[in-house]
């Protein structure tokens, strides 16, 4: 029988890719969302890129009966935890609604996971770095105090996951610290969907060629990187997904060294923002309307990973081009724009 992966949070940008190449290799995948964030655009292309219907939850992870009771009624080998706010800005001025909700979601997870056996692999992020002292980071670079609540979640949601899994026998769990997630799937039928002003470089890029905002503002030519803008690890959602069926492997194949491993997934490969801004007009042969802004406040001014741990235990590496990762980027802005 397929082995069964929940994921929580799965109408969303990653764990909708993360569906899909799950479904792809095998995997029963049971959805999970309570749509705060997003609609159901990418669940049904998700349907339409596997050709059938998957089974969907609509649930709140930060209600702990409901959890239970979903760990109770469906055997869940693996459960890949999404489901959370996301919102640097907004969990600034919201401190406890990003505390509440994703560390309870994550709590209740846990819960279930050590009650009914289940691997848990948890959605991290290279922001547990800050600004780094020594370029590329690997897992062993030291983390730094976050510098926003969203931030600290991801570092205390480790936390929780680490020191669970040490005091609670059989429990495993893998976090992946993500570098800069972009991109959309091939098929153009999912991709990343913000709501209202993108935060974010890639939809900021892509709404303004659409025409849905006037100027990108590109924050700061003045940091000490080759080009003076900062430079991020730039991850092709597709590939990133793909990091994640590897990691389920290896829980579930009884292949971890740790009962609790981190791994970095990011290409290794440092890519400023004014690099982005070029390599996107010239692969979708346009023109983008931009301006030199001042910085943004919070911004690191250069981080990339060393990926090679991933490659040699997971077997996992990045594989696409940042050209062909920013051309499906177009195509989905284009898709939801109708223009395809
Ligand atoms: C941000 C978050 C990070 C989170 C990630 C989720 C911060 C400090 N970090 O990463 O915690 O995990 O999003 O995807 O907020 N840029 C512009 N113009 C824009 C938008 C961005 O120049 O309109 C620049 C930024 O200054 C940065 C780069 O593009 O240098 C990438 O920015 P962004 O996509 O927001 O990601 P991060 O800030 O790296």
């Amino acid at each position: 029988m397929n082995k069964t992966v929940l994921v929580s949070g799965g109408a969303g940008f990653i764990g909708s890719h993360v569906t899909v190449e799950l479904s792809q290799k095998g995997y029963e995948v049971i959805i999970a969302d309570n749509m705060s964030n997003c609609d159901e655009t990418n669940y049904r292309g998700v349907c339409a890129i596997l050709g059938r219907e998957l089974p969907f939850i609509r649930m709140d992870f930060c209600d702990r009966k409901a959890v239970e009771e979903l760990f109770s009624t469906h055997r869940i080998d693996a459960v890949i935890h999404f489901a959370a706010f996301k919102a640097v800005g907004e969990s600034v001025e919201e401190p406890l609604k990003y505390y509440s909700n994703n560390l309870e979601s994550f709590i209740n997870v846990l819960g279930a996971a050590r009650a009914h056996g289940s691997g848990v692999l948890f959605s991290s992020s290279a922001t547990v770095y800050g600004e780094p002292d020594e370029l590329p980071v690997t897992e062993k670079s030291p983390r730094q105090s976050a510098t926003s609540p969203y931030g600290n979640t991801k570092q205390m949601c480790e936390d929780l996951l680490r020191d669970s899994v040490k005091a609670y026998k059989g429990l495993k769990g893998i976090a992946l610290r993500y570098f800069n997630p972009i991109g959309a799937h091939p098929s153009a039928l999912i991709g990343e969907l913000p709501r209202g002003v993108p935060n974010n470089l890639v939809p900021f890029i892509t709404q303004t060629a659409i025409g849905k905002r006037e100027c990108l503002s590109i924050f700061g030519d003045d940091y000490p990187t080759p080009d003076g803008t900062c430079q991020r690890d730039y991850i092709d959602i597709v590939d990133l997904a793909k990091a994640h069926v590897a990691a389920v492997d290896r829980i579930l194949e009884g292949r971890m060294k740790e009962d609790y491993e981190i791994f970095n997934v990011g290409t290794g490969r440092p890519v400023s923002v004014m690099e982005l801004v070029k390599a996107f007009e010239k692969v979708n042969n346009l023109k983008l309307n931009y301006r030199i802004a001042p910085r943004r406040a919070g911004d690191v001014t250069a981080i990339w990973a060393d990926p090679s741990l991933a490659e040699k235990e997971l077997g996992w590496k990045a594989e696409r081009s940042v050209e062909q990762t920013l051309a499906a980027a177009w195509a989905w802005e284009k898709h939801l724009a109708g223009k395809d």
